[in-house]
C-alpha cells in the first residue's frame, strides 16, 4: 500500500511537472465584430465596442478584472475591415472608428496584458476572397501597413491576421500571408508576433490534412526566419465546429494531441485564440479535457484565448462574461473549471502594467488620432518609468517574447521535467523493490 502510494505520489508530481506552464492565457474582446457573416461583409452598424461609453459591454473591466484577479495575460480584441476603415476598402484608418478600436487597446495594454488584434473577416471583404477573385492582396497590405505601422514600437500587440478562413486556396492564401509578414516587418514592426491563420475555420483538427501546416510553415520573416511567426488555430466542440450549439459532441483532445506532434516535429508553436463552449454538462466535460490536453502539450501551444467576453452579456451560450459588477467581479463556473484551473501561467509572462497617455474608457472620443501617415505622431502609447506605476513589478526576463528563446527555454524546460520524470519514476521503483 505505502509503496502504491508513493508511486502514485510521484506519478502525479512528475505528470504535473510535465504538464508545463503556458506563456499567454487569456479571454476574447468581442462586439465590434458583431453581425459578420463568414462571407466578410461585417456591417458597421451593428457593431458593438466593447466599453461601457459606447454603451457595449464592460470591456476595460473584464480586462481588470481578468489581468488582476485571475493574472491572465493575452486579451483578443476583434475588429473589423470595414469598421476601422469605415467601408472604405482601401481607405485610411477612420479617425472615429479606429479611436474608439483604440481605446479598447488602450484598456488592454493599461493591464500589461498582450493585446491581439482579431481582424474578423474570414478571409474576404463583402463576400470576395482576398487575393482569389475578391479585393487584391495589396489592398490587403495595406490595411496591415497601417495597422503596423500604428503598434510599431509597441510589442504587446499582436497581429492576428485573419479570423477563419475558409474555403479558399490555401497556397495562394499562403502568399497573400506572406506579402502581409513582410511588409508588417519592413514598416518596422519587427518585435511583435504575427499569428498566421490555416483555412477551415483554422480548424485544428484539419490543420495538416487541408494543407494548411505545410504552406503557412513556408513563411518567413524578411531575414528568413520564423521568428515570432506562430499558427493561428480555433476550434469548437458542436456538432459544426461553429460554437453555436449548447450540447458539446466532439472531443477535441486527440486533434490537439496530433497536431502538437506535427508542431513538436517542425519545431514550430501556435497560439489557439479561439475555442469556446457551453456550460451544458456535456461540454463542462469535453472543454476542460480539450484544454487539459492543451495545457499538457504548452511547449508547443504556447497560447490560448477563451471566446468570450466583452460585449457578450452573461447569458450568452458560450460567455465568458464575469458575473457582478465592475469592482466585485468574479468568473463564472465554466471560466473557472475549464481554463484557470486547466492552465498554469509561466510566471515570466505575467502582466506587467503600464500607465498609458489615454485613458481607458473614457467618453471623449477627440484623442484619435488625425494622422496616421508618420507613426511618431500617431504612436499613442507612452509607457511611463515602472518605478513610477501604482504597482511596481518586476522586470521580466530577457528572453520575454524572443522566438528563438522561446523554443530554447521549452526544449530545456521539457527536457528538465523529464529527467526529473526519469529520477522519480526510479526512485518510486527503487522504493517498490526495498518494500516488497
Ligand atoms: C463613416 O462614413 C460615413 C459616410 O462618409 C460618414 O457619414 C460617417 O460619419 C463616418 N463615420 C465615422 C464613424 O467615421
Ligand atoms: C452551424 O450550425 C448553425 C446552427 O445550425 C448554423 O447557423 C451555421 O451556419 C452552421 N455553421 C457552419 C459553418 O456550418
Ligand atoms: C458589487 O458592486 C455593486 C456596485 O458597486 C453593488 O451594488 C453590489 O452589491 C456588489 N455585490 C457584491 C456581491 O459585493
Ligand atoms: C533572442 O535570443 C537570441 C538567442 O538568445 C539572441 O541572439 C537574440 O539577439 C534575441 N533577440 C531579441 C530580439 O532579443
Amino acid at each position: 500500500m505505502r509503496a502504491t502510494s508513493v508511486l502514485a505520489a510521484a506519478l502525479a508530481l512528475a505528470s504535473q511537472t510535465l504538464a508545463g506552464k503556458i506563456k499567454y492565457l487569456g479571454v476574447a474582446i468581442p462586439g465590434i465584430d458583431f453581425g459578420c457573416d463568414i462571407d466578410g461583409s461585417c456591417p458597421t452598424d451593428t457593431s458593438s465596442v466593447p466599453l461601457l461609453s459606447y454603451k457595449g459591454g464592460d470591456g476595460a473591466g473584464q480586462m481588470k478584472h481578468f489581468a488582476e484577479d485571475d493574472g491572465l495575460n493575452v486579451f483578443r480584441i476583434s475588429a473589423t475591415w470595414q469598421f476601422v476603415l469605415n467601408n472604405t476598402v482601401d481607405g485610411e484608418l477612420d479617425e472615429l472608428n479606429w479611436g474608439s478600436y483604440n481605446k479598447v487597446i488602450d484598456a488592454c495594454l493599461v493591464t500589461g496584458a498582450y493585446c491581439m488584434i482579431d481582424m474578423h473577416n474570414f478571409a474576404r471583404y463583402n463576400g470576395g476572397i482576398i487575393g482569389q477573385g475578391g479585393v487584391s492582396d495589396d489592398i490587403f497590405v495595406k490595411l496591415w501597413v497601417q495597422i503596423a505601422k500604428y503598434y510599431v514600437d509597441n510589442e504587446k500587440i499582436i497581429f492576428g491576421l485573419m479570423n477563419e478562413p475558409h474555403d479558399i486556396d490555401i497556397n495562394l492564401w499562403a502568399q497573400t500571408c506572406q506579402k502581409v509578414v513582410t511588409a508588417i516587418r519592413k514598416a518596422g514592426a519587427t518585435s511583435q508576433m504575427i499569428l498566421l491563420p490555416g483555412t477551415n475555420f483554422a480548424s485544428v483538427e484539419t490543420y495538416v490534412s487541408t494543407g494548411s501546416a505545410e504552406a503557412l510553415a513556408k513563411i518567413t520573416n524578411p531575414d528568413g526566419s520564423t521568428d515570432l511567426l506562430y499558427f493561428d488555430v480555433h476550434k469548437y466542440l458542436d456538432i459544426n465546429n461553429s460554437g453555436s450549439h449548447v450540447e458539446c459532441t466532439t472531443d477535441n483532445v486527440q486533434a490537439f494531441n496530433d497536431f502538437a506532434g506535427w508542431l513538436r516535429q517542425n519545431k514550430r508553436q501556435a497560439i489557439i485564440s479561439e475555442t469556446g463552449a457551453s456550460m451544458d454538462p456535456s461540454c463542462m466535460v469535453d472543454f476542460c479535457a480539450q484544454n487539459k490536453a492543451i495545457s499538457a502539450n504548452s511547449d508547443v501551444y504556447i497560447g490560448f484565448v477563451g471566446w468570450g467576453a466583452g460585449s457578450f452579456d452573461t447569458t450568452y451560450i458560450l460567455t465568458l462574461t464575469p458575473l457582478g459588477e465592475p469592482g466585485n467581479y468574479t468568473d463564472n463556473k465554466l471560466m473557472n473549471e475549464c481554463i484557470l484551473d486547466q492552465f498554469t501561467l509561466d510566471e515570466r509572462y505575467k502582466p506587467t502594467p503600464t500607465s498609458i497617455s489615454t485613458a481607458p474608457d473614457s467618453t471623449s472620443t477627440s484623442s484619435a488620432t488625425s494622422d496616421n501617415s508618420s507613426p511618431s505622431s500617431t504612436q499613442p502609447i507612452k509607457q511611463t518609468n515602472p518605478s513610477t506605476t501604482a504597482n511596481p513589478v518586476t522586470k521580466p526576463s530577457p528572453d520575454t517574447n524572443n522566438a528563438s528563446d522561446d523554443k530554447g527555454s521549452a526544449a530545456s524546460s521539457g527536457a528538465q521535467a523529464l529527467t526529473g520524470t526519469i529520477f522519480l519514476t526510479v526512485a518510486a521503483l527503487c522504493y517498490m523493490l526495498v518494500v516488497f
